[in-house]
């Protein structure tokens, strides 16, 4: 039996694909916690533009100057995950005032679902309070420049995708 460790964080979410933000956000969390596990939906769903591999390996690259990250992707509760891979928080992030209605409900229901788990949340630096991946989707698919919300191995894979 794992033991939920309040100094490990697990950071859910779609990451279709990987921004600046949730990069901000990232590094804000390694900076507290010992150890963040970054677990990437699979989220059929909702439809992705990347495959569950591509959205992981996009990460993995992205994060890979940050110390004590890990990148998984995952199916299933997030809590399950979160105790399976001895994670006591959960973070998430905050733009705006109309993430915090969802944010808090996702929160509420999760410590019904397992009372061991805390939620954290993160705002990011003002310059990526605006940014989504689904904003990123929408601008690259309509051949806009997203080099200043995404890494360049992002905007690369979005042309990419464009082209085909
Ligand atoms: N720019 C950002 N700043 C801070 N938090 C963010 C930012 N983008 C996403 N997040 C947070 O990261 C978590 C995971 O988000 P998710 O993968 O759904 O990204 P998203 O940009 O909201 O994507 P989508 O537009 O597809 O919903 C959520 O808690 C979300 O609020
Ligand atoms: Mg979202």
């Amino acid at each position: 039996m794992t033991t939920n460790s309040k100094r490990h964080a697990v950071y859910p979410g779609t990451f279709d694909p990987i921004t600046n933000g949730h990069h901000d956000l990232v590094r804000r969390a390694s900076g507290i916690f010992d150890r963040v596990v970054i677990a990437i939906a699979a989220n059929p769903n909702k439809a992705p533009m990347f495959s569950l591999d591509e959205r992981v390996e996009l990460a993995r690259r992205v994060l890979a100057d940050l110390p004590a990250v890990e990148v998984m992707g995952y199916s299933g509760l997030t809590v399950d995950f979160a105790r399976q891979h001895g994670c006591g928080v959960v973070i998430r992030g905050l733009r705006a005032v109309s993430d915090f209605e969802f944010e808090f409900q996702l929160a509420n229901m999760s410590r019904h679902l397992d009372r061991d788990v805390d939620y954290v949340f993160l705002t990011p630096q003002e310059q990526f309070t605006f940014i989504s991946s689904t904003l990123v989707r929408e601008i690259a698919t309509l051949g806009g420049d997203v080099s200043k919300f995404v890494h360049p191995v992002v905007e690369e894979q979005l042309k990419r995708k464009r082209r085909r």
